[in-house]
């Protein structure tokens, strides 16, 4: 544990730590553009000089490459460090095109951060700016090369942490070009955190491109709802449209980044299709008036056919506290059937799932990061789970086995080619065709191109095939992980492997470290399957097979219009146009998670809140001259009459009699209640809130 000072404060960091890091553990900043936490150093930018004024190094030092020793004394302040500082900052920007005004990146750009705090304000250079062609890089993503300032950051993300290889360095003379060998979409489904990690703009989000500066935006921290993992992340939007999503670091979880999918996918909450107006019978009415006749018409309803014909659904991808309040109906009606999956299989094995997981065994992404052994069977990762591949690419890179647990068939199917293990970055090489496509770097430009001939959507990481799990070699490994999609044999081998670990633990057997990761459908479907156990819920599919349901009420649940005919529909709640909303007699328009607050519980366990970022309502953008500008103001935005779930259900119990406020977070989830949006999260494994 190095002691050293810096700036007159005596810091003491862990071997390994690195002056920046030294400095910024005490809250000391020094400018930086090449060195990214989770990337590591480069010494590219050498914008981070410090003054080594007494110990084991003396001088001008970058603080980014430097590990903090015993008895150094680092000034970040020394004259000499400054102008040091300045002088890099002046000749970063000599070729730079000063577009702060017409770059999206204006606003939350590290260089003009930087630019503005090292007091560089006139440009004394007046040769020519080197200029570049910029490369249509795909719908997500504009590429603008003249404002690179070479960190290197894109290419070492992309290449080394991603393992993608269609995109890279090259080089020719004194001119150092970020791009594609040719003109072409990102074939990195993790290429969107090119956004994020460009210290300046030459990667922006051509989705939200010229909508918004980054002060303009409504913004919150967030959860991902696009998979079962829980990315965290910052959805930001502007006048009622969510324009972008970035990145929120969590190291338990995603650490630095998300995957495309996540990032890319807010078209729906503005989409024009989406329920934004409450019906009954087909006729719009406001929202009191629909849950009005919805009390009426569940009301006829149970005493016409009985209290056991209702099945009351909710589903994975409803918060927390919706479900809660789907099952708190049930038990003030006395009445209907909880379901909250809608296949029975579904049901069954999520359930198994959860209950083999504890707050010990449970493997987040960290744990996936820093294991030493991976076995994953029936799964595919780059379509469930995409973050999970780049977590295991990570412990790959560090030395972790990996195994992939069934035949040839079966994976070849599940998947494209892996990665072979020629580089973290693939092989660079001259590329020799005669007539190149057009270079980025002119006509004679001599290209290097990624050496791997592969699928786009290959695992990024090499992996050995074995038959069963009990071929993983998982008691040799000192931090195994086992991650599994939630199958029918893959629970199976696992409750094996489990039992085995018990029984030989004691005599020396498996690890007691092993950790498992299951994937399952949606950003709920762990609370989903917990509260379906504490309220003996049972799939949709399980309690239309008994023929007592005569009638459902859903709560953003994926149900088809399909539903056998003798079902009748009193009741559809959902920010997605369902097919069940074409037969429900009262449709309810409900918030999407970005328009209210809520708590999802990921795959682990972990129980997250997010934020609400923006108020509910048409997009300004778009609406005719009768809605925008409003004639008459008001609190409601156009199209902005629609609630969250969980406050739908409540004012339904309101209306069927319930005279107490009823809060979701209540009894055994009460520890939920002040729950951090911006910490690591809770777990609620079976047992902790009972
Ligand atoms: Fe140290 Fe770039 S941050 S050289």
């Amino acid at each position: 544990m190095p002691k050293l000072i810096i700036d007159d404060i005596p810091v003491e960091v862990p071997d390994g730590t690195t002056v920046l890091e030294a400095a910024q553990s005490v809250d000391i900043p020094i400018p930086h553009f090449c060195w990214h936490p989770a990337l590591g150093k480069a010494g590219a930018c050498r914008v981070c000089a410090v003054k080594l004024l007494d110990g084991p190094v003396k001088g001008v030092q970058m603080s980014c490459m430097l590990p903090a020793m015993d008895g150094m004394v680092v000034s970040t302040t020394d004259d000499e460090a400054v102008a040091m500082r300045k002088s890099v900052i002046e000749w970063l920007m000599i070729n730079h095109p000063h577009d702060c005004p017409v770059c999206d990146e204006g606003g939350e750009c590290q260089l003009q951060d930087f630019t503005i705090a090292g007091g560089h304000g006139i440009r004394r250079y007046d040769g020519r700016k080197r200029t570049y062609r910029n490369q249509y890089l795909g719908e997500f993503i504009e590429h603008e090369m003249n404002r690179c300032i070479q960190c290197y950051r894109c290419t070492r993300f992309y290449q080394e942490y991603a393992g993608g290889t269609d995109f890279g360095a090259m080089g020719r003379a004194a001119i150092v070009y970020f791009g594609r060998q040719d003109d072409g979409p990102l074939e990195s489904p993790f290429s969107g955190n090119l956004v994020d990690i460009c210290p300046t703009g030459v990667f922006t989000d051509k989705t939200a491109r010229f909508r918004a500066r980054y002060w303009d935006y409504d913004m919150a921290p967030s959860v991902c709802p696009h998979c079962s993992l829980g990315c965290n992340t910052v959805p930001m939007a502007r006048y009622r449209e969510l324009l972008k999503t970035t990145a929120r670091r969590n190291d338990s979880v995603n650490g630095w980044f998300i995957c495309d999918k996540g990032r890319f996918s807010n078209a729906g909450v503005n989409a024009p299709e989406r329920p934004r107006q409450a019906l009954v019978g087909g006729k719009p009415v406001s929202l009191a008036e629909a849950l009005d006749a919805l009390a009426t018409l569940l009301g006829e309803f149970l005493e016409l056919h009985g209290p056991e014909s209702l099945a009351i659904v909710g589903s994975p991808r409803m918060d927390l506290a919706g479900n809660i309040m789907a099952a708190r109906l049930r038990e003030m009606l006395g009445a209907g059937t909880l379901c909250l999956f809608n296949e029975t299989d579904r049901a069954e094995l999520t359930g198994k799932a959860v209950s083999l997981l504890t707050t010990e065994n449970s493997s987040s992404q960290e744990d996936m990061r820093n294991a030493d052994l991976i076995a994953l069977e029936g799964c595919d990762l780059l379509d469930e789970a995409p973050m999970m591949a780049l977590a295991v690419r990570q412990a790959w890179r560090s030395g972790a086995r990996v195994y992939m647990v069934g035949t040839q068939n079966e994976i070849q199917s599940a998947m494209a080619p892996p990665f072979t293990k020629g580089g973290p970055g693939g092989i660079l090489q001259q590329d020799q065709t005669a007539n190149p496509p057009q270079s980025p770097l002119g006509p004679r430009g001599s290209f290097v191109k990624g050496g791997h001939n592969r699928e786009a959507t290959a695992l990024p990481f090499a992996f050995e095939q074995v038959a069963s799990l009990a071929d993983v070699p998982l008691a040799e490994a000192k931090r195994p992980v086992i991650i599994c999609g939630a199958s029918r044999t893959g629970l199976e081998s696992i409750g094996e492997i489990l039992s085995d670990s018990t029984a030989s633990f004691d005599k020396g057997g498996l690890q007691p470290a092993l950790k498992l990761a299951f994937i399952l459908d949606g950003p709920n479907a762990f609370g989903c399957a917990e509260l379906a156990r504490r309220h003996h819920g049972v799939a949709l599919s399980t309690a239309l097979a008994d023929g007592r349901i005569k009638g459902i009420i859903s709560f953003e649940a994926d149900l088809s219009h399909d539903l056998p005919q003798g079902i009748t529909v009193l009741g559809a709640a959902d920010w997605r146009p369902t097919g069940l909303m074409t037969r429900a007699g009262v449709v309810l328009p409900t918030t999407t998670w970005v328009e209210q607050e809520g708590i999802f519980v990921n795959n682990e366990g972990r129980a997250q809140r997010f934020k609400k970022v923006m108020n509910p309502g048409l997009p300004i953008k778009g609406l005719t001259p009768e809605l925008h500008p409003p004639r008459v103001h008001g609190i409601d935005a156009p199209g902005g009459d629609v609630a969250p779930s969980a406050r739908l259900i409540a004012m339904l119990m309101q209306r069927l009699g319930e005279t107490m406020a009823v809060e979701p977070l209540s009894g055994p989830w009460e520890t939920l209640k002040d729950l951090d949006a911006t910490g690591a999260g809770v777990m609620i494994h079976k047992g902790e809130q009972e």
